[in-house]
């Protein structure tokens, strides 16, 4: 399973990478916002970070401004993956960018049909958005089951399950236990992935017999 790392903030993208945690990052345009610098500058500051994908999303809704935005987001580096949203204008857009070579992430899935559009247009990666279905009391998980049991079926689709909107360390367990290629993951909670109790208290007694024997490993 694939880890992408959900934000546009580079220190922690930087951070993630070096300790060789992420193979790819997504961003959206809220976390845009967030990231307070201008999009082309901070993408192409991202690719260079990165190796992996990096989901770029355009701010049109219109096939040919989709078009127009998507080609000038994907000149920035080889790496990038335009994010498309998933209507009829993205999905035409996305067999666009795919016949041009270009990555495509469709986004704002919902329902396994959807997901099946998207394959159907080539796109790269679908995104379901776990975490956004069980704040409307649907379950989340469900959707990826189904879409990784729709693909199965039709080995021809090449589409990456890329579970998004995870929100928690189970999000990633059942994710992957569900079968999606990637998770993309908000930095705090990838790091968290590295936590358990037990682990620290077990660290604790080995660090203080270790100590107690005097020795040192030269
Ligand atoms: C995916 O690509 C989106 O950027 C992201 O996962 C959305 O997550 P949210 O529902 O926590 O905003």
């Amino acid at each position: 399973m694939k880890f992408f790392v959900d934000t546009a903030d580079v220190s922690e993208i930087r951070e993630l990478a070096a300790a060789g945690l992420i193979d790819g990052v997504t961003t959206n345009p809220s976390l845009i916002l967030k990231a307070n610098r201008p999009m082309k500058e901070l993408i192409a500051e991202i690719c260079d970070i990165v190796d992996g994908p990096v989901s770029a999303e355009v701010g049109a809704i219109e096939y040919d401004e989709i078009l127009r935005e998507g080609r000038i987001l994907a000149k920035i580096a080889e790496n990038v993956a335009v994010k498309v949203p998933l209507t009829l204008d993205g999905l035409k857009a996305c067999r666009t960018f795919v016949d041009e070579g270009t990555m495509v992430n469709v986004t704002l899935c919902f329902s396994a049909p959807q997901a099946l559009l998207a394959a159907k247009a080539g796109a790269t990666f679908i995104s379901p958005f776990v975490g956004r279905l069980d704040d409307a009391g649907v379950d989340g998980m469900e959707l990826i089951q189904d879409i990784r049991t729709i693909f199965d079926n039709y080995p021809d689709f090449s589409t990456e399950i890329l579970a998004a909107s995870i929100r928690s360390v189970n999000h990633v367990k059942d994710a992957a236990k569900a079968g999606a290629d990637v998770a993309t993951i908000p930095p705090a909670t990838l790091k968290s992935l590295v936590k358990h109790p037990l682990t620290d208290k077990g660290l604790d007694q080995f660090l203080a017999d270790w100590t107690k024997t005097g020795q040192r490993i030269e």
